[in-house]
């Protein structure tokens, strides 16, 4: 099924939960009876295109259009990234530890084992926590700028002398894979954590991270595919503007 804006939204979330994520992360909340797709985004302001492509993605993995995703503004696309960022660390990251902190043991030694995965989860909360703190603070602003400088036909000599020693590749080289310590993660609870007293929590916790890995390769697909991308050429083009002395220095 491919989701389009005629389609009701209450359907859509019927036929497939991820679609809770999708709303989530624009910030719609349920109770939109038999309304479409189209007048819930009419409703709260949001870029139909822009939600029926990310609806799309998470739909359905092989979805992926780069292309398409291409089309709009990086600013769009960077606001998204940054309230996945805050879901990831404000939401879903302090769930699982809470779930995890809640495991149960009788015999002290088996406590141990819940000390080793806290102490892997934290590492992980960590990594994460610095990996978005870099994007948000370095890279996003980055690339925003470079779109402000080609929509305007000006770059600032800050942005020409950042371009002079970074550049959107250095990122993509270094972009490190943020979801693949979560696979260690579930491996550490599928097979060597002792089932505790409250064994359902475990099975809840692996749902949590099999579910936040997922969304975290679709968050880099995104970065990865059409955020980079898009920088790279952005950088090419004002540097042969700049070269021919077509774009004003500001
Ligand atoms: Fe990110
Ligand atoms: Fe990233």
């Amino acid at each position: 099924m491919i989701i389009t804006k005629d389609y009701k939204m209450g359907d859509a979330v019927l036929h497939d939960p991820k679609m809770l994520i999708v709303l989530n992360r624009f910030d719609i909340k349920l109770g939109f009876g038999d309304k479409t797709i189209e007048q819930i985004c009419n409703e709260h302001n949001i870029n139909i295109e822009f939600f029926i492509e990310i609806s799309n993605a998470f739909h359905d993995s092989t979805y992926f259009t780069e292309n398409k995703l291409k089309q709009f503004p990086l600013e769009l696309i960077v606001s998204f990234l940054i309230n996945s960022h805050n879901i990831y660390i404000n939401k879903i990251i302090p769930q699982i530890e809470k779930l995890i902190d809640s495991l149960e043991y009788d015999d002290n030694n088996d406590v141990k084992n819940i000390e080793f995965l806290k102490k892997f989860f934290l590492e992980y909360k960590q990594e994460l926590v610095n990996h978005v703190k870099h994007e948000e603070a370095t890279v996003y602003p980055y690339v925003v700028e470079l779109e402000k400088s080609i929509n305007s036909n000006t770059i600032s000599k800050e942005l020409l002398s950042i371009m002079t020693s970074y550049s959107a590749s250095d990122y993509k080289d270094g972009h490190d894979n943020v979801e693949e310590k979560l696979f260690d993660l579930k491996n550490i609870i599928i097979k060597y954590l002792k089932p505790p007293k409250n064994y359902d929590t475990c099975n809840v916790i692996l749902n949590k991270l099999f579910r936040l890995e997922e969304d975290l390769k679709n968050h880099s697909e995104i970065e990865e595919r059409v955020l980079i991308p898009a920088a790279i050429k952005m950088e090419t083009e004002i540097q042969q503007l700049n070269e021919l002395n077509k774009i004003k220095i500001v």
